[in-house]
Parts: C-alpha cells; structure tokens; sequence
C-alpha cells in the first residue's frame, strides 16, 4: 500500500488534460472522500456539485476570468460553502462565542463556512491523485467575496441552481493529465516552516 505521504509528494497541479472520460464510480469515490471530511462540530456545511456539461464548464471557465483549465476539463466540482447549514446544525443557538461563530465577529458565519469547505476540498483533491486524476484547485473566479464578474456569478448561481445562502468557495478541475510529467514541488524548506516548541525563540 502506498504511504499517504508519498501520494503527497507526488500530487501537482494539472491544467492541461486528454480528452479520456473519468468513470463515474471513481468522480462518485472522489466526491465521497469529501462528504467523509471532518467540520466544525460535524456541522458539514457544504455542497458538492458535479458539473460535466460544455455549457456549464464554459461558463464556469468565465467566472474563473477565462481559465481554460476549466472549461477543458473533464469534469468540475464546484465547492459550496452553505451558511443556513449552522442554524440547522443549532449551533447558532449556543451562547458561548467559542462554539458559536455567529457570535465571533461579523462574518463569523461565512468566514468559518468558507474555512469548513477547505477540508473535503484536501481530500477531494487526494482521492482524484490515488486514482491516477489530475486536478487543480481553482481559487481565482468571481463571487460575493471577490466582487469580481458579478453577472456572470449570478447566472452560475442560477444555472447551478444555488441558494442565496450557498457561497462558492472552491472549483476543482479533474481529468487525466495530458503528457504526465514529474512532479516538481517547489516549497519553503522544513526549517523554514516547522518550528519546535523552543523557549526565548523567535519565529521569524
Ligand atoms: C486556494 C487555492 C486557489 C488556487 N487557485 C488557482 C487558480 O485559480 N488557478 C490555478 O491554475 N491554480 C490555482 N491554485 C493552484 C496553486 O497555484 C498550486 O496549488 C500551487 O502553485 C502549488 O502547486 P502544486 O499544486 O502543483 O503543488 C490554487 C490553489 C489553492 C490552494
């Protein structure tokens, strides 16, 4: 069995994919690992939506300001923060600020919805890269955060059928990536990054 950590290390971001069509029990696998992600007292308030039509990825690929990774892949999630889903939850009925994030700061709500969503993206991502799946995530695209295409958000919104309360955080691009190549990862050195616990020193 290959070690999480290898996959890890072999993961990259692919754009550029071959025309092969992913089968549906492995988009159904990927989709899976999300729905299994942890959340804020299980709270899980997301929405996972499979897009597989031209019209769609298009329009989808001019809200994320023409990336054509988008609108050529094989097929697209669109990753949907869900705001009503902590009232459901009950959460925003707790009187304790720590539990409750209706009660942390003014955009609470949306700020820890968005943050939930980065979990089963991770492992969307990871399932897609076990399965031999290229994905990029996709973080550039208008919405109410950005304020950027406004129009062409709406109309996304309306063509997904998405609630007012349903914010899209993330898109993930997938398909098999056209002419594989090595993986080369450029990060900030563990030293870098990692710090062990050292009284009297300074991050920097
Ligand atoms: C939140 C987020 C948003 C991103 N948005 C985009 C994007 O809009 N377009 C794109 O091509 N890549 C996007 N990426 C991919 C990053 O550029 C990529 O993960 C990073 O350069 C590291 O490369 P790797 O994924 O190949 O390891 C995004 C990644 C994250 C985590």
């Amino acid at each position: 069995m290959t070690e999480l950590l290898d996959l890890i290390k072999s993961r990259k971001s692919v754009r550029q994919y071959n025309r092969k069509h992913i089968p549906d029990e492995d988009l159904r696998k990927i989709l899976e690992a999300g729905r299994l992600a942890p959340s804020w007292m299980n709270v899980q308030c997301w929405k996972f939506i499979l897009v597989k039509s031209q019209e769609s990825k298009d329009l989808l690929s001019e809200l994320s300001v023409g990336q054509p990774q988008v609108k050529n892949a094989d097929a697209v999630i669109v990753c949907v923060a869900d705001t009503e889903a902590w009232e459901e939850a009950k959460i925003t009925h707790i009187q304790k600020p720590a539990l409750n994030p209706a009660l942390q700061c003014e955009n609470g709500i949306l700020i820890r919805s968005l943050e939930q969503v980065i979990y089963p993206v991770s492992y969307m991502m990871l399932e897609a890269a076990s399965l031999g799946i290229g994905s990029c995530i996709i973080g550039a695209f208008g919405s109410e955060i950005t304020k950027v295409l406004p129009d062409v958000y709406s109309s996304v919104k309306q063509k997904l059928n998405l609630k007012e309360s349903h914010i899209i955080s993330t898109i993930i691009t997938l398909g098999y990536e056209e002419t594989p190549t090595p993986t080369d990862k450029k990060r900030k050195n563990f030293d870098e990054v990692v710090y062990f616990e050292r009284i009297g020193k300074v991050i920097p």
